[in-house]
This record gives C-alpha cells, structure tokens and sequence, in this order.
C-alpha cells in the first residue's frame, strides 16, 4: 500500500509517499525559515499562505516520480496538535484528493509521526518503551506500552525544550531558529564559567521546566553588555549544558520507574548531538538501548505522516467524516494501532 502523507502543523510543508511492503519513501521538503526569520519567530498567517503556495507543486513532482495519481492508495494528513490555518491548508488538501478518488483517509497526530519516525530508517526499538519528545512545541516523555497506547509520564511546565533553545539563542543575537545555531556556539568552546541549574531534577516526578533557564540567560546578558563573542559562548555553552542533563537525568528516572530498557527519542531537539551523546552514554550504563530517527526524520517531515498513517490505515483506521483540525489533541486520547 502506497500512503501520501502530508506535513503542514508549522513551518514546514512536507509531502512525502510511503510503500508500507517495500518500505521505499518518495519526498519533498519545504522550510520557511526564511521567511519568518525576519518576525524572529513563525508567523501563523504567513506560514498558512506559504503552504497554499507550496502544497500542491511539490504534490504534483511526487506524483510524477510514483507513476500517477493512481498509485496512491491511501492518504494521510496532520490532522493536529499545531496552527491550525497551517492544518488546514494541508487537511483540506488530503480531504479533497480522498474524496475526489475515492481513497481512505485518516488524520494523523503530529507527535505519534515524530515518534514513530526512528522506524523510517528500520530501526524497529522493542515494545514497551520510554519516548522522549523534544520539539519546538513540545516536551514529554512518554509511556508506550503498545503502539498508539501512550501514556505521558511528564511534560514541560512552561516552554518547550526547542522554543527554550529558540528564545535563548534570540538573546545571543542568533537568527531564528536558533536551536542548531546556539548549539554549534555551545560546542566551539570546551567549558564555561556559568553553572545553570538543572530545573525540577531535586524533586520527584518527570515534568520539566525550561522557562527558567533562559531567564538565567536573560539576567547574565543583562549584566555584562556589550556582549562578547567569548561570552555568547560561555552562555550557550552554560544553558545547552543544563538542558542536556535535565533531559538526561529525567530520562534515566523514567526508564527507572517503567523498568524499561529501550528509550526512542524524536523531535528536532533530538538531532543534538550533545543530547544524543549523553543519552547513548546514559542508557548504556543502564543496559538498555536509544534509538534515534535518522537526522532528516528528526524535524518536521511528510515521511513521518505517511508512515503513522500507514500503520493505522492498514487496520482500517479511517476518518472520512472528520471535517475539523486540533490545535491541541492529547496522545493519549489516540486510539491503540492493533496488530
Ligand atoms: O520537531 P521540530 O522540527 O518542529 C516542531 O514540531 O516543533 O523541532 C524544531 C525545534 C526548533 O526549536 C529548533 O531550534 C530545534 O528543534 N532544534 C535544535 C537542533 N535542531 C533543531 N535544538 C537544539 N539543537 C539542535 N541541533
Ligand atoms: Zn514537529
């Protein structure tokens, strides 16, 4: 079965085909980070008009490398959580194409796509499993007893992890997204004169906080302007610290507290490479194992729509008289995928 997935939650519009026998994955991959770098953040009206522009090229080259519209079996959109002009444009369009050739369709969870996404590059991590989801819009780590049977074990209080890089890099005077750019400034240098805390890891539980570290950010700035480019540094270096362990340590709890040995972790701020060093190093004196997505699966993809959807469209999981898009849309609302 050949699954059109498509991608439009934020900033990214992605299409992609997934053959579910021969797992072969067709894909095209839009960023408008150009576009919203000068409003230092995603506008949702202009992310909206730009998957309009977008959406249906790209489409149309996919249907050429596939052989045709035909080819297409089923179709899957990102029904939520996320902005929901951006839903729109590619539900409406997943709707439409369904309907017009009478095909299934399903509205996927756009944390599920993340989630799953390690499994695009065959990594196939053993059930259950501790997930860790580190985006620009979420944070959480989550219980995944079966697929589709999610249970989150904890979630950021405040600011997701990504949206914490995001803001902290802004004060460092790094362009938007500043996630890749504050994290290659943290790792030219080896150690720093600041120590962050690591929010939330003195208590119990596995909620996060992150809010407060950029306000650590925030006050050093203050005091030592103009900012120097060893200091810029220094911060960075002091904050992708902090979050680094914050992550490590509450991960090492859940995989405690479950007694699992497999952690998946998937997300854009999954493509750290301090993040993926320390949790590889973590997991290994545990026992146990961490699966990551291939780097291109890390962020916002179509690939990893089609690929959720698949799995549940093969069970007969279908929406077609679905006609809305979430803004909000809890995991564990999802029904379980089944064999
Ligand atoms: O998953 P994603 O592409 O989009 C959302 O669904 O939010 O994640 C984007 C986030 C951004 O905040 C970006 O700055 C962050 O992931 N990010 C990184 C890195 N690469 C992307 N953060 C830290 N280090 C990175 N290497
Ligand atoms: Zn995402």
């Amino acid at each position: 079965m050949k699954v059109l997935g498509i991608e439009s939650s934020c900033d990214e519009t992605g299409i992609a085909v997934y053959d579910n026998k021969s797992g072969e994955i067709w894909q095209r991959l839009y960023s408008q980070i150009e576009k919203h770098r000068e409003y230092g953040g995603v506008v949702p009206e202009l992310a909206s008009r730009d998957h309009v522009v977008k959406a249906a090229p790209m489409l149309v080259e996919i249907l050429r490398e596939i052989g045709g519209i035909d080819a297409i079996d089923a179709i899957a959109y990102t029904r939520g959580p996320g902005l929901i002009g951006a839903l729109m444009v590619g539900a409406n369009l997943a709707r439409g194409l369904a309907w017009a050739l009478d095909k299934p369709m399903l509205g996927v969870h756009h944390m599920e796509g993340h989630l799953l996404a390690p499994m695009l590059s065959g990594e196939r991590p053993k059930l259950p499993f501790v997930a860790l989801l580190v985006s620009g819009g979420h944070t959480m780590l989550v219980d995944v007893r079966e697929l589709g049977d999610y249970r989150i074990l904890g979630e950021s209080l405040d600011d997701a992890v990504g949206e914490a890089f995001d803001k902290t890099a802004k004060l460092l005077g790094l362009s938007y997204p500043g996630g890749p750019e504050l994290a290659a400034l943290a790792d030219s240098i080896a150690v720093s004169r600041f120590e962050f805390p690591r929010p939330m890891t003195n208590r119990p539980g596995l909620d996060f906080s992150f809010s407060g570290l950029k306000t650590a950010a925030l006050n050093i700035v203050r005091q030592h302007q103009p900012l120097d480019e060893v200091l810029r540094a220094e911060v960075a270096h002091a904050f992708q610290c902090a979050v680094v362990d914050t992550l490590r340590i509450k991960c090492k709890r859940a995989l405690e507290e479950t007694g699992y040995q497999q952690l998946v972790v998937a997300g854009g701020v999954g493509a750290n490479r301090q993040l993926r060093e320390a949790l590889v190093r973590q997991v290994a004196e545990l026992s146990g194992r961490v699966v990551f997505p291939a780097l291109e699966y890390c962020t916002d993809n179509g690939a990893m729509i089609a690929y959720a959807g698949a799995l549940r469209l093969a069970q007969g999981q279908t929406d077609e008289n679905v006609s809305d898009v979430l803004a909000r849309w809890s995991l564990e609302s999802l029904p379980a995928i089944g064999a």
